[in-house]
């Protein structure tokens, strides 16, 4: 076998957020292809690190009154400990915000400098004039120009879905101060991508030959498809890249340039470099044949879809053009939902690595549910909690684990915990068949198709027991060397087993190596037997999941971001200013009036809208609002009274129907949206005012 050299990445979290089920999904999926490879004797290094540059990390710290340093370097101790605690094995976790990564980006800018592929231009952009800074797309806010949403971001509209220019929005205001931003001109250096275009098609569509004699194709095929539509001619040809942001920023200060900084996009991905020198340094490993142009080495990155762009486009564009080599395969995968929906806050769903791990659920659970949803598409992949309790409970506790119980008692007893040798036997000679192609799902992503594979095994082992019946066996005369048969050959299944499902439970298979008296799980057990050999005790190796520690995940994760509401300061930017005088005479002219919810259900094909029938007393109207995401139940406000504009020009909602009104809901800080109340009495119909 050819030892292979590879070095693996996740995307660098920011610093400023916690680590939830999200980020999980990533590292998991990375750490099992780490230690896939890592069981089957190759070279593969895994280094991540927190990406600490940006606008964002910089004013979270001054939010909290530390220094962004200080701030980033307690945050990566947090994401470290919660990534250890779900037995992601890093060879290097680092930070962006290094001496190593300072480097790394100037001498790739310059490079980049030297081939003629950086430029300076003057734009224009809207400035906060109170904090004097120049606001991201994220930091300004206002109403949507096209459907009038207020309090929308300035990059796109949660209500209508738009996407458009900061300056697009009306009544802007800067979220950091409340300010409204006026338009400035400002220097700003520029990655001339649109020149990388020919390198970039042939790269995007392209492939690397593996030592092994693999072909792996740099993107994934759905990945392809997106680069295409981006890598397109005429308007939708590659634009160049804005690599520089002003002063005041938390980043790295580009050469020659004084005020001007590296934009966040620019150092973050050079962050994997940093952190693989960072490592080599330390354990003696040669960078440059890693990184050098024609490397033999292999490299990935494990990345989410929302990020390809930066991975498939920029990163290889930035490597090529400043005399690096570029990455083997891209590994993109799509997101996580809970229970069908976007992660959220309010229902607890939102749910933090911290808070699983301090709720005492074992991770080695979540490992093996997000593994068995895992392929090697770009698909969102969803945790159903009641699923994840059946299926962990079924097939790790029920399955797998099980073997082990039903056959260590009686080596124990009865053999004084000596195995039988078992070489001959069919059903591990069936185990052992399966090596390959279970080595090759993990080799390719498709995890969801080992672990069934898997498990289709530890069934065929179940039933040999069931039709072996070794509790039997142990109470008839005569039968004391074929229960010692039968029983070794479930202890070697157990081991076999262990080692296919090591990747994804490598504390487990560190407890089962220790019962099953061996140094350590290999690949190589997967297709061989033990021998005559001694075992250890057994311990048992895993609980069930109750659902009462599911609930109570929950639970806790509602609660923390109820207090994080009561304690936290009102934050800078909580409120949308007050807007401008208006008279009493403009006002009269909005009807408002209460009417009544006769049906409210969810739009098919909608995210955003949900579908009003309502009772205004003198008519019924329906009426559509883009309310969806506050709202998971619609049914729930059957009967309740709301408060609707009743003198709006009907209005066309794309392909859904036709709204006539607007109900009226309060825009929360945390970007909810409550419907307003009315007191008793009123009744449908009734003026507002
Ligand atoms: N800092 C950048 C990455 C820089 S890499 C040079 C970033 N950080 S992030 O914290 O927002 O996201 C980190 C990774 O987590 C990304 O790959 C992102 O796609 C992934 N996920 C974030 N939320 C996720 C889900 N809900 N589901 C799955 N992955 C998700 O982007
Ligand atoms: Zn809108």
């Amino acid at each position: 076998m050819t030892k292979r050299k590879i070095l693996v990445t996740s995307a660098l979290p920011y610093a400023n957020g916690s680590i939830h089920l999200g980020h999980m999904v990533e590292h998991i999926q990375t750490d099992v292809w780490v230690r896939f490879q890592k069981l089957r004797g190759h070279e593969c290094h895994y280094c991540c690190a927190d990406d600490t540059h940006g606008t964002p990390v910089m004013l979270a710290a001054q939010k909290q009154g530390l220094a962004p340093e200080d701030m980033i370097a307690r945050v990566r101790e947090e994401h470290l400990a919660d990534f250890t605690g779900f037995h992601i094995g890093y060879s290097n976790y680092y930070s962006t915000h290094s001496p190593e990564n300072k480097a790394f980006s100037e001498k790739i800018y310059c490079a980049l400098k030297a081939n003629g592929k950086i430029e300076s231009r003057v734009i224009e952009q809207l400035f906060d004039p109170e904090k004097e800074m120049f606001l991201p797309d994220r930091f300004v806010k206002g109403e949507c120009p096209k459907c009038h949403a207020p309090d929308q971001y300035g990059d796109n509209c949660e209500v209508c879905g738009t996407t458009y220019a900061p300056t697009e929005l009306i009544k802007p205001y800067s979220a950091v101060s409340g300010a409204t931003p006026v338009l400035r001109e400002s220097e700003h250096f520029f990655f001339k991508l649109g020149e990388c275009a020919d390198f970039l098609k042939a790269w995007t569509g392209g492939e690397s030959k593996l030592s092994d004699g693999r072909i792996q194709p740099h993107l994934q095929p759905e990945a392809l498809n997106k680069m295409k539509e981006w890598l397109g001619e005429g308007e939708n040809a590659l634009s160049d890249w804005d690599i520089s942001r002003d002063a005041p920023y938390f980043g790295f200060e580009i050469p020659d340039a004084p005020g001007k900084y590296f934009y966040v996009w620019l150092d973050a991905p050079v962050g994997y470099m940093a952190s693989f020198q960072n490592l080599c340094d330390r354990i003696g490993v040669d960078f440059n044949e890693f990184f050098q142009a024609g490397s033999e080495t292999e490299m990935y990155h494990f990345i989410g879809k929302d990020i390809l762009y930066f991975h498939a486009l920029f990163w290889p564009a930035m490597l090529h053009f400043s005399g690096h080599r570029t990455p083997t395969g891209v590994f993109a995968h799509g997101f996580l939902t809970v229970d069908g929906q976007k992660m959220s806050k309010s229902r607890g769903t939102f749910i933090t690595a911290k808070s699983y791990l301090e709720q005492k659920l074992n991770p080695e659970w979540m490992r093996y549910y997000i593994a068995a949803k895992l392929n090697s598409k770009v698909e969102d992949i969803d945790l159903n909690l009641n699923d994840f309790i059946a299926r962990v409970n079924s097939d790790l506790v029920g399955k797998y684990v099980n073997i082990a119980a039903r056959a260590a008692g009686f080596i124990a007893k009865r053999f004084e915990g000596r195995l039988k040798d078992v070489d001959n036997s069919a059903l591990l000679a069936k185990l052992a068949a399966e090596s390959e192609r279970i080595a090759e799902s993990y080799e390719t992503r498709e995890y969801a198709r080992a672990l069934r594979d898997i498990m289709a095994l530890s069934d065929a082992v179940n039933e040999y027991v069931d039709a072996n019946k070794p509790w039997e066996l142990a109470k008839q005369e005569g039968q004391e060397a074929r229960l010692h048969e039968v029983c070794s050959e479930l202890i070697n299944a157990f081991s076999m087993l262990t080692a296919c499902l090591a990747p994804v439970l490598p504390q487990t298979a560190a407890n089962a190596a220790q019962f099953l008296n061996i140094p350590a799980i290999t690949w190589e057990h997967t297709r061989t037997t033990l021998g005559e050999h001694a075992i250890n005790k057994y311990e048992h190796l895993m609980q069930r999941v109750e659902q009462k520690q599911v609930d109570d995940l929950i639970e806790a994760n509602k609660q923390s971001i109820q207090t994080a509401a009561e304690t936290a300061p009102a934050e800078e930017g909580k409120y949308a200013p007050v807007a401008e005088q208006a008279s009493f005479d403009a006002f009269m002219k909005i009807d408002m009036r209460v009417a009544k919810v006769l049906n409210c259900e969810a739009v098919e094909g909608s995210t955003k809208l949900l579908k009003f029938d309502l009772d205004f007393g003198f008519e019924k109207r329906v009426i559509f609002s883009g309310i969806a995401a506050s709202y998971p139940n619609p049914a729930e406000l059957n009967g309740r009274m709301v408060i609707a504009v009743a003198n709006f020009a009907p209005r066309k909602m794309a392909k859904f129907g036709v709204s006539e009104g607007m109900i009226l809901s309060a825009a929360t800080a945390d970007g909810k949206l409550r419907l307003l109340d009315v007191h008793e009495g009123a009744q449908p119909g009734d003026k507002v005012g």
